[in-house]
């Protein structure tokens, strides 16, 4: 290796190293808003409403949970509904689906998509981890995608799953994914690093490992083991009854009942 190669591949690194300290100075307000321009984005609303890609529904780990739920009745709260990929076929498994994304666009391209089938579905505009719902009104909450992860901060995340138990039945369950991802090792120096930095400019001062902008266009929280998880589900009043890694992905999904109060 010559000098000038090896300056060259130190310069990348520390490249990455800057780009991973942005998630430090971002506070967890400036983490949601900048994860939601990218949403806004034409060719985000784009790709995940295009026709092609709501008629390819529910991927197989996702139908596989559908299929671990006791029934398929009832009122289903679907958090970040983007262009209806998964509300339709839920609302054509025989659920009453209603869709939350902070993005109107969404919301809208849902609606019609499931009107196209002869479907109806309510949709909601707002932000998944602030969201005001009427006690026991719903019988399942279905976080799509990775959408949990997208929450920043432990505490946030595990506000927002103490609402969901008090908006669900009490037979009631939730179907919870996340970004999943166990290589993510608990580097003490660079997380003492970016602890350091979120404080001095008092950004993300709950700043986690596991807390990344990924592809440096969304906030995401990584999960690296079951316990991790497992934690937050509790500290809200849930039970995890099954726990699933998606083979080749790095994803994982979840289904939660109510504990008793
Ligand atoms: C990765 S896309 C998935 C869309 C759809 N669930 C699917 O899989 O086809 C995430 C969606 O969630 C919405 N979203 C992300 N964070 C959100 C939040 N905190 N509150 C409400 N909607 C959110 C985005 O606008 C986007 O429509």
């Amino acid at each position: 290796m010559t000098l000038h190669h090896f300056l060259g591949k130190g310069c990348l690194r520390l490249g990455r190293l800057i780009q991973s300290l942005a998630v430090a100075v971002m506070r967890p307000d400036d983490l949601v808003r900048f994860s939601r321009e990218t949403y806004q984005k034409s060719d985000s609303i784009a790709y995940w409403c295009s026709d092609e890609f709501i008629a390819s529904g529910l991927y197989a780990p996702e139908a596989a949970l559908l299929e671990r739920l006791p029934s398929k009745q009832g009122r289903l709260l679907l958090l970040g509904i983007g262009g209806g990929r998964e509300a339709i076929p839920l609302a054509q498994a025989g659920f009453e689906v209603s869709g939350v994304d902070y993005l109107r666009e969404y919301a809208d391209a849902a609606r019609e998509q499931a009107r196209r089938r002869g479907l109806h579905i309510e949709t909601v505009v707002g932000d998944i981890a602030k969201l005001d719902l009427a006690p026991a009104s719903f019988d399942v909450i279905w976080f799509s995608h990775a959408i949990y992860s997208l929450v920043p901060t432990r505490q946030r995340r595990i506000a927002m799953l103490k609402t969901m138990h008090r908006t669900l039945t009490d037979q009631g369950q939730v179907v919870c994914q996340f970004h999943w991802d166990p290589t993510i090792k608990k580097k003490k120096t660079l997380t003492g690093l970016i602890k350091g930095l979120a404080f001095l400019t008092w950004g993300n001062i709950h700043y986690e490992s596991g807390d990344m902008l990924w592809r440096n266009s969304e906030f995401l929280h990584a999960f690296a083991t079951e316990l991790d998880f497992t934690q937050e589900c509790v500290a809200a009043g849930f039970k995890v009854e099954i726990f699933q890694i998606f083979p080749g992905w790095l994803r994982g999904g979840a289904v939660l009942i109510k504990e008793k109060n």
